[in-house]
């Protein structure tokens, strides 16, 4: 048998052209492998077929929208990961699973090397490669837009060359990304970023108008169980609230942002669903999680985004975080109103078994449990250091 390698394949013009390039550069057998995350678009069996007529020789679907749904966006949610404080990492949580896959499929068509068509200047390469190595540290990687000389012109040219099916009018003027948690446009004109964005621009959500809507989303310990009263798993949750928060514009996201390679590039996102649940998740966090440990949790949330954005997914680290997280998330269960309207959800209400919301001790009226007295004491030994230091510093 000769040598095989396992492609990433998503059924566009690069890595359509990627698999006779890696043939005839590296004199290997290319298996492809496209993941379902929830992208859409065409039907994944005519992107399993295209792979074949571009001459792979094993070409697989794999399906990974509940494992998605369950081990990569809920644990996003529960860290209410937002990157530079409004980014819901979409693309970052998609290759972490992806990953996981092309390494199952090296194994099991016995692989040596793993291909993945990013080029050299964003965040995407790191993370395939940086995940693959913390799976799999025996695969080698390889990248022919960033390493071989794959440039776009070249490709077109190796299509036409080789006759192969790629329908090159259907290709969108922009680089997009897209799967279950949201959806990413970079490149074209937005590379102006003083330039607005169009509504051509998104699919997952309508302009924000003067419609509203309404919705309860219930938690049990840190996990959307319910959506209006009615059981939901996670996968569906996120689609239904892709659908009702997207109908009103909720998500939409247009900024300049840091690559881990040190380039600042301008993304428009929309993330319905995303935005929606952790605004969700978050209300009901400040309702439930004790003090301390929700101040706490704030920095390690920071700190969970930035690892799972620079692509250490698989790290140690976030490991760890990942245990804190999951403990802080025990109690975190109820219900939460968002109203959704004009682009944004808002909480309008919120309640639960694990509130930590006393009305007896939070009223001003009648019903005060509240003992005023030990205030005062409080208050005097809170300040007792900075008086000290006051002092000190009028003396000098
Ligand atoms: N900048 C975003 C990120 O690093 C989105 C990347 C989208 N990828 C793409 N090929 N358009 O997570």
């Amino acid at each position: 048998m000769s040598r095989r390698i396992v492609l990433a394949y998503s059924g566009g013009l690069d890595t359509s052209v990627a698999i006779g390039w890696i043939a005839e550069e590296t004199g290997a057998e290319v298996v492809a492998v496209a993941a379902d995350v929830g992208q859409g678009g065409e039907d994944l069996d005519v992107i399993r077929q295209r792979a074949l007529d571009c001459g792979a020789v094993e070409s697989v679907v794999v399906d990974l929208k509940r494992e998605f749904a369950e081990e990569y966006c809920l644990p996003a949610m529960r860290a209410n990961a937002m990157y530079l404080e409004r980014y819901p990492l979409v693309s970052a949580l998609s290759r972490p699973v992806i990953v996981k896959h092309l390494v199952a499929a090296a194994k099991q068509f016995g692989a040596d090397t793993v291909s993945h068509g990013c080029t050299g200047k964003g965040n995407d390469q790191v993370r395939f490669e940086v995940g693959i190595g913390a799976l799999a540290p025996e695969l080698s990687v390889i990248a022919p837009v960033r390493d071989s000389g794959m440039t776009r012109d070249k490709a077109i040219a190796f299509a036409e060359e080789k006759g192969l099916p790629i329908d090159q009018s259907k290709r969108s003027p922009y680089s997009v990304d897209q799967n279950l948690w949201g959806r990413a446009v970079e490149t074209g004109f937005l590379e102006d970023p003083w330039n607005a964005p169009i509504e051509d621009l998104y699919a997952y959500t309508s302009a924000p108008g003067s419609t509203s809507d309404e919705v309860v989303v219930s938690f049990t310990d840190g996990v959307p169980t319910a959506i209006d009263g009615t059981a939901v798993s996670v996968l569906d949750a996120i689609l239904e609230l892709n659908r009702r928060a997207g109908a009103q514009g909720v998500g939409r996201l247009d900024m300049v942002e840091d690559r881990l390679v040190g380039i600042k590039s301008r993304e428009v996102y929309e993330a319905p669903g995303a935005i929606a649940l952790i605004a969700a998740h978050r209300e009901l966090e400040d309702l439930t999680v004790e003090r301390d440990l929700r101040r706490f949790k704030f920095q390690v949330e920071q700190r969970w985004t930035e690892l799972v954005y620079d692509g250490l997914w698989f790290s140690p680290l976030k490991r760890a975080l990942d245990d804190f997280v999951d403990s802080s998330q025990q109690h975190v269960t109820g219900d939460v109103r968002l109203r959704l309207s004009g682009g944004q959800a808002v909480a309008t209400g919120r309640r639960g078994s694990g509130s930590l919301y006393d009305f007896e001790l939070a009223t001003y009226d009648t019903g005060d449990t509240f003992d005023q007295s030990l205030a005062k004491g409080f208050v005097q030994l809170w300040g007792l250091p900075s008086r000290i230091a006051a002092r000190r510093d009028l003396r000098a």
